[in-house]
Protein backbone atom coordinates (compact mmCIF):
# COMPACT_ATOMS: atom_id res chain seq x y z
CA UNK A 1 0.00 0.00 0.00
CA UNK A 2 1.65 3.42 -1.10
CA UNK A 3 2.39 5.96 1.50
CA UNK A 4 -0.54 8.64 2.48
CA UNK A 5 2.04 11.16 2.34
CA UNK A 6 3.23 10.19 -1.38
CA UNK A 7 -0.68 10.35 -2.54
CA UNK A 8 -1.29 13.54 -1.15
CA UNK A 9 1.80 15.37 -2.83
CA UNK A 10 0.81 13.40 -6.04
CA UNK A 11 -2.79 14.79 -5.46
CA UNK A 12 -1.62 18.25 -4.44
CA UNK A 13 1.05 18.67 -7.57
CA UNK A 14 -1.94 17.74 -10.13
CA UNK A 15 -3.81 20.34 -8.25
CA UNK A 16 -1.65 22.82 -9.25
CA UNK A 17 -1.11 21.82 -12.35
CA UNK A 18 -5.22 22.44 -13.40
CA UNK A 19 -5.17 25.44 -11.64
CA UNK A 20 -2.18 27.21 -13.14
CA UNK A 21 -3.74 25.53 -16.68
CA UNK A 22 -6.72 27.88 -16.11
CA UNK A 23 -5.82 30.96 -13.74
CA UNK A 24 -7.36 34.20 -14.38
CA UNK A 25 -4.88 36.66 -14.51
CA UNK A 26 -5.67 40.62 -12.81
CA UNK A 27 -5.46 43.38 -15.00
CA UNK A 28 -4.38 47.03 -13.55
CA UNK A 29 -8.16 47.83 -14.64
CA UNK A 30 -9.36 45.44 -12.27
CA UNK A 31 -6.71 45.93 -9.11
CA UNK A 32 -7.38 49.66 -9.35
CA UNK A 33 -10.78 48.86 -7.94
CA UNK A 34 -10.30 46.76 -5.53
CA UNK A 35 -11.37 44.30 -7.69
CA UNK A 36 -10.33 39.90 -8.00
CA UNK A 37 -11.08 38.06 -10.90
CA UNK A 38 -13.50 35.27 -10.89
CA UNK A 39 -13.59 31.71 -13.18
CA UNK A 40 -17.31 32.06 -13.24
CA UNK A 41 -19.04 35.28 -13.42
CA UNK A 42 -22.59 33.43 -13.62
CA UNK A 43 -22.08 31.12 -10.32
CA UNK A 44 -23.39 33.65 -7.99
CA UNK A 45 -21.15 32.13 -5.11
CA UNK A 46 -17.53 33.33 -7.27
CA UNK A 47 -18.97 37.06 -7.48
CA UNK A 48 -20.41 39.10 -4.12
CA UNK A 49 -20.43 41.87 -5.95
CA UNK A 50 -20.51 43.78 -9.47
CA UNK A 51 -18.55 42.21 -12.63
CA UNK A 52 -16.27 44.67 -14.47
CA UNK A 53 -15.71 42.94 -18.33
CA UNK A 54 -12.90 43.35 -19.24
CA UNK A 55 -10.76 43.60 -15.98
CA UNK A 56 -9.13 40.30 -16.62
CA UNK A 57 -7.89 37.75 -18.79
CA UNK A 58 -8.89 34.78 -20.61
CA UNK A 59 -11.96 35.83 -21.80
CA UNK A 60 -14.25 34.18 -19.60
CA UNK A 61 -12.54 35.03 -16.12
CA UNK A 62 -14.17 38.35 -14.69
CA UNK A 63 -13.81 40.85 -12.80
CA UNK A 64 -15.44 41.03 -9.33
CA UNK A 65 -15.46 44.27 -7.49
CA UNK A 66 -16.94 43.73 -3.78
CA UNK A 67 -20.68 44.88 -3.00
CA UNK A 68 -23.45 46.33 -5.05
CA UNK A 69 -23.79 49.70 -3.52
CA UNK A 70 -27.34 50.16 -3.47
CA UNK A 71 -27.12 53.69 -1.98
CA UNK A 72 -25.55 54.74 -4.86
CA UNK A 73 -28.07 53.48 -7.47
CA UNK A 74 -27.07 50.31 -8.63
CA UNK A 75 -28.80 46.96 -8.14
CA UNK A 76 -27.70 43.46 -7.49
CA UNK A 77 -29.70 40.97 -10.41
CA UNK A 78 -29.95 37.95 -8.12
CA UNK A 79 -29.70 35.30 -11.29
CA UNK A 80 -26.66 36.07 -12.34
CA UNK A 81 -25.29 38.22 -9.24
CA UNK A 82 -24.27 41.52 -12.05
CA UNK A 83 -24.85 44.58 -10.69
CA UNK A 84 -26.23 47.89 -12.93
CA UNK A 85 -27.07 51.21 -12.68
CA UNK A 86 -30.28 52.08 -14.35
CA UNK A 87 -31.00 55.83 -15.16
CA UNK A 88 -34.33 56.77 -15.72
CA UNK A 89 -33.93 60.50 -15.17
CA UNK A 90 -34.19 61.45 -19.14
CA UNK A 91 -33.98 59.22 -22.24
CA UNK A 92 -30.79 59.53 -24.34
CA UNK A 93 -29.47 58.49 -27.64
CA UNK A 94 -27.25 55.34 -27.65
CA UNK A 95 -24.17 57.90 -27.96
CA UNK A 96 -25.48 60.10 -24.84
CA UNK A 97 -25.99 56.86 -22.54
CA UNK A 98 -22.32 55.06 -23.67
CA UNK A 99 -21.04 58.45 -22.43
CA UNK A 100 -23.27 58.90 -19.41
CA UNK A 101 -21.79 55.23 -18.68
CA UNK A 102 -17.84 56.10 -18.97
CA UNK A 103 -18.81 59.33 -16.72
CA UNK A 104 -19.74 57.55 -14.24
CA UNK A 105 -16.85 54.73 -14.67
CA UNK A 106 -18.99 52.27 -15.93
CA UNK A 107 -19.46 50.53 -19.02
CA UNK A 108 -22.86 49.99 -20.92
CA UNK A 109 -24.62 46.88 -19.62
CA UNK A 110 -23.98 43.61 -21.38
CA UNK A 111 -26.47 41.10 -19.36
CA UNK A 112 -25.93 37.71 -18.86
CA UNK A 113 -29.76 37.11 -18.20
CA UNK A 114 -31.51 39.62 -20.05
CA UNK A 115 -34.63 37.84 -19.54
CA UNK A 116 -34.39 38.73 -15.90
CA UNK A 117 -33.07 41.62 -16.25
CA UNK A 118 -36.00 43.36 -18.32
CA UNK A 119 -38.68 41.54 -15.84
CA UNK A 120 -36.78 43.05 -12.88
CA UNK A 121 -36.47 46.37 -14.42
CA UNK A 122 -40.31 46.73 -15.69
CA UNK A 123 -41.11 45.28 -12.43
CA UNK A 124 -39.28 47.68 -10.41
CA UNK A 125 -39.02 51.32 -12.88
CA UNK A 126 -42.41 50.66 -14.16
CA UNK A 127 -44.57 50.73 -17.30
CA UNK A 128 -42.17 51.85 -20.24
CA UNK A 129 -38.25 51.26 -19.06
CA UNK A 130 -36.83 50.55 -22.72
CA UNK A 131 -32.94 51.00 -22.47
CA UNK A 132 -29.70 50.93 -24.26
CA UNK A 133 -27.42 48.03 -23.95
CA UNK A 134 -23.58 48.37 -25.22
CA UNK A 135 -23.89 46.33 -28.47
CA UNK A 136 -24.19 48.12 -31.86
CA UNK A 137 -24.56 46.59 -35.54
CA UNK A 138 -20.73 46.32 -37.16
CA UNK A 139 -22.19 45.70 -40.77
CA UNK A 140 -22.64 42.12 -40.41
CA UNK A 141 -23.80 41.15 -36.87
CA UNK A 142 -25.14 43.06 -33.56
CA UNK A 143 -21.58 43.30 -31.41
CA UNK A 144 -20.66 43.44 -28.06
CA UNK A 145 -18.51 46.70 -27.18
CA UNK A 146 -16.83 45.03 -24.26
CA UNK A 147 -15.44 41.97 -25.47
CA UNK A 148 -16.37 42.20 -29.27
CA UNK A 149 -18.52 38.80 -29.20
CA UNK A 150 -21.18 38.97 -31.87
CA UNK A 151 -25.62 38.30 -31.40
CA UNK A 152 -25.91 36.27 -34.37
CA UNK A 153 -29.21 36.45 -35.97
CA UNK A 154 -30.36 33.07 -34.91
CA UNK A 155 -30.18 34.06 -30.99
CA UNK A 156 -33.59 33.32 -29.49
CA UNK A 157 -33.36 36.04 -27.55
CA UNK A 158 -34.51 38.55 -30.84
CA UNK A 159 -37.55 39.72 -31.00
CA UNK A 160 -39.38 38.58 -34.10
CA UNK A 161 -37.96 39.38 -37.90
CA UNK A 162 -35.13 41.23 -35.39
CA UNK A 163 -32.47 42.21 -36.34
CA UNK A 164 -33.11 41.54 -40.10
CA UNK A 165 -30.72 44.05 -41.95
CA UNK A 166 -30.00 46.29 -39.12
CA UNK A 167 -26.72 45.57 -38.71
CA UNK A 168 -25.01 48.52 -39.97
CA UNK A 169 -23.37 50.84 -37.41
CA UNK A 170 -26.47 53.44 -37.26
CA UNK A 171 -28.24 50.71 -35.35
CA UNK A 172 -27.52 49.67 -31.61
CA UNK A 173 -28.80 47.35 -29.08
CA UNK A 174 -32.11 47.78 -27.21
CA UNK A 175 -33.61 45.87 -24.78
CA UNK A 176 -37.55 45.87 -24.95
CA UNK A 177 -38.58 46.84 -21.34
CA UNK A 178 -42.24 48.32 -21.49
CA UNK A 179 -45.14 46.03 -19.62
CA UNK A 180 -46.83 45.07 -22.83
CA UNK A 181 -43.53 43.52 -24.35
CA UNK A 182 -42.65 41.45 -21.39
CA UNK A 183 -45.96 39.99 -20.81
CA UNK A 184 -46.66 39.07 -24.48
CA UNK A 185 -42.94 38.54 -25.56
CA UNK A 186 -41.38 37.79 -22.27
CA UNK A 187 -38.40 35.84 -23.94
CA UNK A 188 -37.77 37.56 -26.60
CA UNK A 189 -36.27 41.47 -25.32
CA UNK A 190 -33.47 41.94 -27.61
CA UNK A 191 -34.71 44.93 -30.39
CA UNK A 192 -32.16 46.42 -33.33
CA UNK A 193 -33.05 50.45 -32.91
CA UNK A 194 -31.77 53.35 -34.74
CA UNK A 195 -29.05 54.97 -32.47
CA UNK A 196 -30.29 58.73 -32.45
CA UNK A 197 -33.37 57.87 -30.45
CA UNK A 198 -33.83 58.29 -26.89
CA UNK A 199 -34.30 55.63 -24.43
CA UNK A 200 -33.00 55.26 -21.20
CA UNK A 201 -29.64 54.24 -19.84
CA UNK A 202 -28.14 51.23 -18.12
CA UNK A 203 -24.92 50.83 -17.02
CA UNK A 204 -22.62 47.93 -14.75
C1 LIG B 1 -27.18 62.59 -28.97
O1 LIG B 1 -27.65 63.51 -28.03
C2 LIG B 1 -26.77 64.59 -27.78
C3 LIG B 1 -27.35 65.41 -26.64
O2 LIG B 1 -28.68 65.81 -26.92
C4 LIG B 1 -26.57 65.40 -29.04
O3 LIG B 1 -25.67 66.47 -28.82
C5 LIG B 1 -26.03 64.48 -30.12
O4 LIG B 1 -25.94 65.18 -31.33
C6 LIG B 1 -26.93 63.29 -30.29
N1 LIG B 1 -26.27 62.35 -31.20
C7 LIG B 1 -26.91 61.78 -32.19
C8 LIG B 1 -26.10 60.87 -33.02
O5 LIG B 1 -28.08 61.99 -32.40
Amino acid sequence: MPHLGFLLLVMLIGLCAADTKGKCRLHPACAILGGHCVKDPTDPIDCRGRLVPDGCRPGNCQCCIPGCPEDEGFFLLPSTNQCFKYFKDRPRNWTESNELCLAENLVMAQPYDAVNLRSYIVQRYGFYSEFWLGACGDGTYIQWQNNGDIIRSTNPLWYPNMPGNRITPVYCLLLLANDGQWKNDPETPYYSEYYVNVRYTLCE
